[in-house]
């Protein structure tokens, strides 16, 4: 599919290079077999904000696990708009309160990795199924855990069928002030709870405030938990073992 001298070639030219030149290999290699996956963050909103100036439209989906804050459902409405789009929204098989008949209340208090398992990891699989090339906001400063995101990455999806899918992370060399400048500089609608202290944003119950003394972006995730990654971006395996 994609050789393992490609895919350093491409990080290494990409390491440099403008996203939009990252954003134009992935429309001419996948076309619409790459889609954008957004919580609407900042870096998502920049990247969508780039592919449609330089006229690269890829569908762009969101999970909505039915428990995001209503102005992150709002500012879907407002980005749609602003951008002349239809952003998907990616459900869980069942309702939040289907889950609460199956697993009991509340399940993020108890059991957050089941929970996300639900709600964000298998509709997100159930996507990634029917594409080639899977694009993200992930990026280096984030956090610890994210400091080593390569631009183009390859995933195996499926291990008993060797299905592979490429991961695009245009976004990775990107800092939190360059994002927030463009943001503004082009006007585009976000999250106004980014106004009131918070600064990653996923699912209410899981979700606080960050602390000023915070220097980890997602400082206010599952606070309490050991947890610092919903499963989106960890239950694939990065693919090292390429054949020549
Ligand atoms: S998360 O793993 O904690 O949820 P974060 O909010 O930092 O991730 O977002 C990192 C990237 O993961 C986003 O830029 C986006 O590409 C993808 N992502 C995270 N949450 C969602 C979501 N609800 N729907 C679609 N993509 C998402
Ligand atoms: Fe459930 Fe919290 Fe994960 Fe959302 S972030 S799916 S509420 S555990």
């Amino acid at each position: 599919m994609i050789s393992k001298t490609e895919i350093d070639d491409l990080n290494e030219q990409f390491r440099r290079a403008p996203s939009e030149d990252v954003l134009r290999w992935a429309w001419n290699r996948f076309e619409t077999r790459a889609a954008i996956g957004t919580s609407f963050q900042g870096a998502g909103l920049v990247m969508i904000h780039l592919s449609k100036i330089h006229d690269l439209p890829f569908p762009v989906f969101t999970l909505d696990t039915g428990l995001l804050f209503p102005e992150t459902s709002e500012l879907k409405k407002r980005l749609e708009d602003f951008f002349g789009m239809t952003i998907e929204s990616q459900e869980p098989d069942i309702s939040v309160e289907a889950q609460e008949e199956t697993q009991g209340p509340e399940l993020w208090k108890r059991d957050p990795d089941l929970c996300c398992t639900i709600r964000k990891v298998l509709p997100l699989q159930d996507k990634l199924s029917n594409l080639d090339c899977w694009m993200t906001g992930l990026r280096r400063q984030q956090s610890d855990t994210r400091s080593d995101v390569d631009v183009v990455e390859v995933y195996v999806f499926d291990e008993s069928t060797g299905r592979e899918i490429v991961k695009v992370n245009p976004m990775a060399y990107w800092t939190r002030e360059a994002i927030w400048k463009y943001i503004h500089d082009y006007q585009i609608p976000y999250n106004p709870l980014h106004d009131q202290g918070y600064r990653s944003i996923g699912c209410w119950p899981c979700t606080k405030k960050t602390l000023a003394n915070q220097i980890d972006e997602r400082a206010g995730r599952w606070t309490g938990f050991q947890k610092v990654e919903c499963g989106i971006h960890t239950f694939m395996s990065k693919k090292v073992d390429f054949q020549i």
